[in-house]
Protein backbone atom coordinates (compact mmCIF):
# COMPACT_ATOMS: atom_id res chain seq x y z
CA UNK A 1 0.00 0.00 0.00
CA UNK A 2 1.45 3.42 -0.29
CA UNK A 3 1.65 5.68 1.97
CA UNK A 4 0.20 9.34 1.93
CA UNK A 5 1.95 12.12 0.05
CA UNK A 6 -0.12 12.43 -3.38
CA UNK A 7 -1.92 15.27 -4.89
CA UNK A 8 -5.29 14.59 -6.40
CA UNK A 9 -7.35 16.58 -8.43
CA UNK A 10 -11.23 16.63 -9.19
CA UNK A 11 -12.25 18.56 -12.85
CA UNK A 12 -14.96 19.04 -14.69
CA UNK A 13 -17.34 21.89 -15.88
CA UNK A 14 -19.92 23.66 -13.49
CA UNK A 15 -21.85 21.50 -11.49
CA UNK A 16 -20.03 18.23 -12.36
CA UNK A 17 -20.14 17.15 -8.36
CA UNK A 18 -16.20 18.22 -8.22
CA UNK A 19 -17.41 19.64 -4.74
CA UNK A 20 -19.32 16.98 -3.54
CA UNK A 21 -17.57 13.67 -4.60
CA UNK A 22 -14.21 15.87 -3.60
CA UNK A 23 -15.35 16.41 0.28
CA UNK A 24 -16.70 12.28 -0.24
CA UNK A 25 -13.39 11.39 -1.31
CA UNK A 26 -11.41 12.94 1.91
CA UNK A 27 -13.81 11.51 4.02
CA UNK A 28 -13.33 8.23 2.56
CA UNK A 29 -9.66 8.33 2.39
CA UNK A 30 -9.97 9.26 6.33
CA UNK A 31 -12.22 6.33 7.13
CA UNK A 32 -9.91 3.81 5.48
CA UNK A 33 -6.80 5.33 7.33
CA UNK A 34 -5.30 7.93 5.03
CA UNK A 35 -4.02 11.07 6.48
CA UNK A 36 -6.14 13.09 3.67
CA UNK A 37 -7.70 16.89 3.35
CA UNK A 38 -10.09 18.71 0.86
CA UNK A 39 -8.45 22.30 -0.67
CA UNK A 40 -9.68 24.00 -3.80
CA UNK A 41 -9.46 26.35 -6.04
CA UNK A 42 -10.07 29.45 -6.47
CA UNK A 43 -8.56 29.79 -3.07
CA UNK A 44 -9.36 31.63 -0.16
CA UNK A 45 -6.59 33.41 -0.08
CA UNK A 46 -5.63 37.15 -1.16
CA UNK A 47 -5.62 36.58 -4.54
CA UNK A 48 -8.91 33.91 -4.44
CA UNK A 49 -10.82 36.78 -2.98
CA UNK A 50 -9.44 39.46 -5.82
CA UNK A 51 -10.65 36.94 -8.41
CA UNK A 52 -14.07 36.32 -6.64
CA UNK A 53 -14.44 39.83 -6.40
CA UNK A 54 -13.74 40.56 -10.64
CA UNK A 55 -16.10 37.77 -11.59
CA UNK A 56 -18.96 39.43 -10.29
CA UNK A 57 -17.38 42.98 -12.49
CA UNK A 58 -18.55 43.37 -16.00
CA UNK A 59 -15.83 43.47 -18.57
CA UNK A 60 -13.30 41.96 -17.01
CA UNK A 61 -10.37 41.42 -19.32
CA UNK A 62 -9.98 37.75 -19.81
CA UNK A 63 -6.39 37.66 -19.74
CA UNK A 64 -6.03 39.64 -16.44
CA UNK A 65 -8.73 36.88 -14.77
CA UNK A 66 -6.52 34.06 -16.81
CA UNK A 67 -3.66 35.83 -14.99
CA UNK A 68 -4.78 36.22 -11.61
CA UNK A 69 -6.66 32.38 -11.59
CA UNK A 70 -2.38 31.24 -12.06
CA UNK A 71 -1.39 33.65 -9.61
CA UNK A 72 -4.02 32.37 -7.27
CA UNK A 73 -2.51 28.18 -8.31
CA UNK A 74 1.30 29.54 -7.50
CA UNK A 75 -0.37 30.38 -4.17
CA UNK A 76 -2.29 27.86 -3.26
CA UNK A 77 0.50 25.80 -4.12
CA UNK A 78 2.94 27.22 -1.87
CA UNK A 79 0.61 27.90 0.82
CA UNK A 80 -1.58 24.72 1.25
CA UNK A 81 -0.87 21.90 -1.28
CA UNK A 82 3.04 21.72 -0.86
CA UNK A 83 2.89 22.06 2.60
CA UNK A 84 0.51 19.74 3.66
CA UNK A 85 1.87 17.18 0.81
CA UNK A 86 5.18 17.41 3.50
CA UNK A 87 2.89 16.48 6.38
CA UNK A 88 2.10 13.15 4.43
CA UNK A 89 -1.17 14.76 3.65
CA UNK A 90 -3.23 12.97 0.81
CA UNK A 91 -4.07 16.58 -0.75
CA UNK A 92 -7.67 16.64 -2.72
CA UNK A 93 -8.11 19.59 -4.86
CA UNK A 94 -11.51 20.35 -6.10
CA UNK A 95 -10.05 21.81 -9.38
CA UNK A 96 -6.35 22.59 -10.17
CA UNK A 97 -4.62 23.57 -13.63
CA UNK A 98 -6.25 21.77 -15.77
CA UNK A 99 -9.75 24.06 -14.74
CA UNK A 100 -7.38 27.08 -16.33
CA UNK A 101 -6.26 25.09 -19.55
CA UNK A 102 -9.97 24.51 -20.05
CA UNK A 103 -11.83 27.21 -19.14
CA UNK A 104 -9.64 30.06 -19.79
CA UNK A 105 -8.52 28.36 -22.91
CA UNK A 106 -11.96 29.05 -24.11
CA UNK A 107 -12.08 32.30 -23.06
CA UNK A 108 -8.88 34.03 -24.13
CA UNK A 109 -8.91 31.75 -27.47
CA UNK A 110 -4.75 31.48 -26.47
CA UNK A 111 -4.40 28.18 -24.98
CA UNK A 112 -0.57 28.39 -25.93
CA UNK A 113 -0.17 30.89 -23.61
CA UNK A 114 -2.67 29.70 -20.64
CA UNK A 115 -0.14 26.56 -20.75
CA UNK A 116 2.86 29.38 -20.67
CA UNK A 117 1.53 31.27 -17.49
CA UNK A 118 0.87 27.61 -15.66
CA UNK A 119 4.08 25.98 -16.33
CA UNK A 120 4.69 26.01 -12.82
CA UNK A 121 1.63 24.03 -11.77
CA UNK A 122 3.31 20.13 -11.82
CA UNK A 123 1.31 17.34 -12.52
CA UNK A 124 -1.11 16.22 -9.90
CA UNK A 125 -0.54 12.24 -9.05
CA UNK A 126 -4.13 11.74 -10.17
CA UNK A 127 -6.74 13.81 -11.84
CA UNK A 128 -10.04 12.43 -12.39
CA UNK A 129 -12.12 14.68 -14.71
CA UNK A 130 -15.95 14.05 -14.31
CA UNK A 131 -17.77 14.35 -17.77
CA UNK A 132 -21.18 15.66 -18.07
CA UNK A 133 -23.22 17.23 -20.43
CA UNK A 134 -23.39 21.26 -19.77
CA UNK A 135 -27.13 20.61 -19.50
CA UNK A 136 -27.40 18.21 -16.57
CA UNK A 137 -24.36 20.04 -14.93
CA UNK A 138 -26.86 23.61 -15.12
CA UNK A 139 -29.70 21.78 -14.27
CA UNK A 140 -27.75 20.68 -10.81
CA UNK A 141 -27.05 23.96 -9.96
CA UNK A 142 -29.11 26.93 -11.55
CA UNK A 143 -32.75 27.27 -10.20
CA UNK A 144 -34.22 29.23 -13.13
CA UNK A 145 -34.01 28.84 -17.14
CA UNK A 146 -30.14 28.35 -18.61
CA UNK A 147 -29.17 30.97 -21.01
CA UNK A 148 -28.14 29.22 -24.95
CA UNK A 149 -24.75 31.23 -24.53
CA UNK A 150 -23.82 29.73 -20.73
CA UNK A 151 -25.08 26.15 -22.32
CA UNK A 152 -22.38 26.85 -25.59
CA UNK A 153 -19.54 28.03 -23.18
CA UNK A 154 -19.69 25.17 -21.61
CA UNK A 155 -19.68 22.98 -24.20
CA UNK A 156 -16.51 24.19 -25.21
CA UNK A 157 -15.02 24.44 -22.23
CA UNK A 158 -16.16 20.11 -21.94
CA UNK A 159 -14.35 19.64 -25.53
CA UNK A 160 -11.03 21.20 -24.33
CA UNK A 161 -11.48 19.25 -20.74
CA UNK A 162 -11.87 16.09 -23.29
CA UNK A 163 -9.34 16.67 -25.32
CA UNK A 164 -7.04 17.48 -22.24
CA UNK A 165 -7.81 13.95 -20.77
CA UNK A 166 -6.39 12.03 -23.74
CA UNK A 167 -3.50 14.24 -23.85
CA UNK A 168 -2.48 14.65 -20.39
CA UNK A 169 -4.04 11.08 -18.80
CA UNK A 170 -6.68 12.33 -16.59
CA UNK A 171 -9.16 9.51 -15.42
CA UNK A 172 -12.54 10.27 -17.19
CA UNK A 173 -15.55 9.27 -14.88
CA UNK A 174 -19.02 9.50 -16.19
CA UNK A 175 -20.60 12.24 -14.53
CA UNK A 176 -24.11 12.30 -15.69
CA UNK A 177 -25.32 9.26 -13.27
CA UNK A 178 -26.22 9.21 -9.40
CA UNK A 179 -23.79 10.94 -6.54
CA UNK A 180 -23.67 7.26 -5.71
CA UNK A 181 -22.51 5.59 -8.49
CA UNK A 182 -20.33 8.03 -9.33
CA UNK A 183 -18.14 7.71 -6.35
CA UNK A 184 -18.32 4.06 -6.41
CA UNK A 185 -16.47 5.12 -9.50
CA UNK A 186 -14.42 7.37 -8.05
CA UNK A 187 -13.36 4.94 -5.27
CA UNK A 188 -12.02 2.28 -7.84
CA UNK A 189 -10.11 4.74 -9.82
CA UNK A 190 -8.04 5.98 -6.27
CA UNK A 191 -8.19 2.46 -5.10
CA UNK A 192 -6.20 1.06 -7.94
CA UNK A 193 -3.81 4.66 -7.63
CA UNK A 194 -3.01 3.43 -4.33
CA UNK A 195 -3.26 0.14 -4.66
CA UNK A 196 -5.21 -1.40 -1.77
CA UNK A 197 -5.80 -4.54 -1.99
N1 LIG B 1 -24.40 12.93 -9.70
C1 LIG B 1 -25.26 13.85 -9.25
N2 LIG B 1 -26.58 13.71 -9.45
C2 LIG B 1 -27.45 14.65 -9.00
N3 LIG B 1 -27.10 15.76 -8.34
C3 LIG B 1 -25.80 15.96 -8.12
C4 LIG B 1 -24.82 15.03 -8.58
N4 LIG B 1 -23.59 15.50 -8.21
C5 LIG B 1 -23.81 16.66 -7.58
N5 LIG B 1 -25.12 16.94 -7.51
C6 LIG B 1 -25.76 18.13 -6.90
O1 LIG B 1 -25.54 19.19 -7.82
C7 LIG B 1 -25.14 20.37 -7.14
C8 LIG B 1 -23.77 20.78 -7.63
O2 LIG B 1 -22.81 19.82 -7.17
P1 LIG B 1 -21.34 20.31 -6.82
O3 LIG B 1 -21.39 21.55 -6.02
O4 LIG B 1 -20.60 19.16 -6.25
O5 LIG B 1 -20.79 20.63 -8.30
P2 LIG B 1 -19.47 21.38 -8.69
O6 LIG B 1 -18.88 20.63 -9.82
O7 LIG B 1 -18.62 21.57 -7.49
O8 LIG B 1 -20.02 22.78 -9.21
P3 LIG B 1 -19.22 24.18 -9.35
O9 LIG B 1 -18.37 24.04 -10.56
O10 LIG B 1 -20.31 25.18 -9.54
O11 LIG B 1 -18.43 24.38 -8.09
C9 LIG B 1 -25.22 20.05 -5.66
O12 LIG B 1 -26.47 20.47 -5.17
C10 LIG B 1 -25.09 18.55 -5.61
O13 LIG B 1 -25.71 18.00 -4.48
MG1 LIG C 1 -17.87 23.28 -6.55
Amino acid sequence: MKSGRSFIVIEGIDGSGKTVQSKKLVRWLNKTGFKSCYTKEPTNGSIGRILKKMAKMANVDVRVEALLFAADRLDHLNRVVLPSLQKGYIVVSDRYVYSSLAYQSVTTNDPEWVAEINKFAYKPDLAILLDVKPSIGLSRIKKYRVRFEEEEFLEKVREKYLEIAVKDGLKIVDASRSIEEVFQEIIQVVENFLRID
